[in-house]
């Protein structure tokens, strides 16, 4: 048998773990960032489809250009809103958020080039980032964003050297894995700190309309007034379903004429079939009424994470309340490793993310991501009970 290891291209080299992997029943799921499948648009979808054949017949199974089918394009640009006047010119159909990432990075990283991101982040984007081989340099990220004084210092030095990075990724609403928000304040700090620098700025918004206190604060596209080039990243998979595979990016006319090509490398184009599917539902009022559900749904199963984690306190631990999203994030006490936990926590019939997979930096094992989308608000209970039981025998051995 052939010995890949001597084939395997670079990027290819190391050991890459799967999150997704299956669990046994008996597990409490709060480790994949899995939505509720009651929000999935089950019936409305099937009859979208039904009714599109029957207008468009055949054709609509038919390759299609690798931009993405125009008028829902056209939908996205209108809904980014903003001071920005928005055209579907400036919007590109991708298959998911997830390739809008490997696009822009395609685009914009030869191997070396500089990106920086929050520290923790989706670990999604690491590994989009690392199999470009970037050097990643990391900004902590605090409750209300990116530590923007340690930005300011950081691009400064990175200028002095001439090694100022590509971009800036971010993820300014309902963080994953921390669930937090980016502060007004900062939002506009990081502009003018962008704005000096000539530095862009890539904003993921997967979970925006997923809003349980407050409706989202101004994304970066609709704050800058072209002194920031600023792409954005947006997805159906929390609002409508994953399985449809379709997302979008919004940049620069001239940025998005020329992803074209990499996106036809990448997949030739995507699915036409579920880009009008996704249409259909938004123009008919289906995903208006999903979103608010979703937004129902997903509220009540944050307050019953936060209730849940106040009937079984952990000395020394602390989480995040997010006000949208779907993730929690749990510092642990101190000198509790998350690897640990991980593995105790799953043999007590609990999955949730340890925090190293969302640094660049090795070491950084202090911390859960928990998230709360997928299991019902019984199962939060008893997963966070098995959870707090395999951190108080922990807290034995610390
Ligand atoms: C921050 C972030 N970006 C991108 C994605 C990918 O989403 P999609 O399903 O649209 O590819 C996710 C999915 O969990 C995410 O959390």
């Amino acid at each position: 048998m052939i010995q890949w290891n001597s084939f395997y291209a670079a990027r290819a080299q190391g050991d890459y773990q799967n999150l997704v992997s299956t669990l046994a029943d008996s597990i409490v799921q709060m480790a994949g960032g899995f939505p509720d499948e009651r929000v999935f648009p089950g019936a409305e979808a099937l009859e979208a489809m039904q009714s599109l054949y029957e207008q468009a017949g055949p054709a609509l199974m038919q390759y299609a250009g690798p931009i993405g089918y125009e008028p829902l394009r056209q939908w996205v640009a209108e809904r980014a809103g903003g001071s920005t006047a928005l055209s579907a010119d400036h919007v590109l159909l991708t298959h998911g958020a997830q390739q809008g990432i490997d696009l822009i990075a395609r685009m914009l990283l030869d191997p070396g080039d500089t990106v920086i991101v929050e520290a923790p982040t989706f670990h999604g984007a690491l590994w989009v980032f690392q199999s470009h081989g970037a050097r990643i340099l990391s900004v902590p990220l605090e409750q209300d964003g990116m530590d923007v004084s340690c930005l300011k210092q950081m691009l400064a030095d990175l200028a002095r050297t001439n090694q100022l990075p590509k971009f800036i990724y971010t993820i300014p609403t309902f963080h994953n894995p921390t669930g937090y928000t980016t502060s007004l304040e900062r939002r506009v700090a990081m502009l003018e700190i962008c704005s000096t620098f000539g530095v862009p700025i890539v904003e993921d918004l997967p979970y925006s309309d997923i809003w349980y206190d407050a409706p989202p604060l101004p994304s970066y596209l609709e704050l800058s007034d072209h002194s920031v080039s600023v792409i954005q990243l947006g997805t159906f998979s929390k609002t409508l379903c994953p399985a449809f595979r379709v997302g979008w990016m919004i940049g620069d006319e001239s940025f998005i004429a020329k992803t074209i090509h990499f996106k036809h490398i990448s997949d030739t184009c995507s699915s036409l079939l579920m880009q009008r599917t996704a249409h259909e539902l938004c123009s008919n009022g289906f995903l208006e009424r999903n979103v608010s559900k979703a937004r129902n749904l997903y509220r009540q199963k944050r307050d019953a994470l936060m209730e849940a984690l106040a009937r079984h306190p952990i000395e020394g631990a602390s989480c995040s309340r997010p006000g949208g999203g779907f993730f929690a994030w749990l510092t642990l006490p101190a000198g509790m490793s998350a690897t640990v936990l991980k593995k105790h926590a799953l043999e007590a019939g609990v999955a949730v993310a340890a925090s190293p997979m969302f640094y660049e930096e090795e070491g950084r094992d202090h911390a859960c991501r928990i998230t709360f989308s997928c299991p019902q608000a019984a199962e939060i209970e008893t997963g966070v009970g098995r959870l707090a039981t395999a951190m108080n025998r922990l807290i034995q051995q610390i």
